[in-house]
């Protein structure tokens, strides 16, 4: 017999996260590739330095579109409750893999949800300082200080989003049974119940 499952992505939520996994991975290599000489070589991805200057802003706008659309049908849940503020001082306990009983939390842990709120924050700002540098459409219509500005917190943003999902991709490895969840859009009720016991208990009985 097979082990119980529960559906937590729709295909469409799905197919919406891996258009932003994949646009995110390619501005991060693009932008890379325009920040300093020593990444030069990666603009070989999208077919030399013209080609990834041209197209690493388009492949921001896919970005900001996606995961807007992404991010209006999570933001319910990822808002944070005292279950979660409680959670969080378990936090050293559980990294250190101490068994400890854990306040029932929702669909997503706290540090799910500061990834979600510093993307929602971080992903708009690296999109309209990416409009006041972009040359030649909306450049010309702002000052050189303001530019210079813009440049400054783009390249300070994408280092902090860069980071966040590095943490973002590890965290997902390291907890075993939740790629499944962006791949096939379930997740065993045994990993629901471990790590999101008040979302499995909501979706038992909804079922
Ligand atoms: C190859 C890269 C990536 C992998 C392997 C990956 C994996 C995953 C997995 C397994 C989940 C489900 C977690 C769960 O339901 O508990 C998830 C959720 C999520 N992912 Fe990714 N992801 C990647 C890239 C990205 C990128 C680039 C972004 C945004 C720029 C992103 C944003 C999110 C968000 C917002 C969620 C929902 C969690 C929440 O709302 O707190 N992911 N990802």
């Amino acid at each position: 017999m097979s082990a119980p499952i529960v559906p937590r992505y729709s295909p469409r939520d799905r197919a919406n996260h891996w258009v932003i996994a994949i646009t995110f991975i390619l501005l991060a290599i693009s932008g890379l590739a325009l920040f300093h000489p020593a990444f030069f070589f990666l603009s070989n991805l999208l077919g030399g330095g013209t080609w990834n200057r041209i197209l690493h802003p388009f492949i921001g706008v896919v970005l900001l579109l996606s995961f807007t659309a992404f991010a209006l049908r999570l933001a319910a849940d990822n808002r944070i409750t005292a279950a979660d503020r409680e959670w969080k001082k378990y936090l050293p306990r559980i990294l250190r893999n101490e068994p400890v009983t854990l306040p029932k939390i929702g669909k997503y842990n706290i540090g799910q949800k500061y990834l979600f709120w510093s993307l929602v924050v971080l992903i708009p700002l690296l999109f309209f300082t990416g409009i006041v540098i972009w040359q030649p459409w909306f450049a010309s219509y702002f000052s050189v200080g303001l530019i210079r500005l813009a440049v400054l917190v783009h390249a300070a943003a994408a280092f902090l989003a860069m980071l966040a999902i590095i943490v973002h991709i590890y965290s997902a490895i390291w907890t075993k049974g939740s790629i499944r969840a962006m791949t096939r859009g379930t997740v065993s009720a045994a990993w629901a119940k471990h790590h999101h016991p008040a979302w499995y208990e909501e979706v038992s009985r909804s079922r």
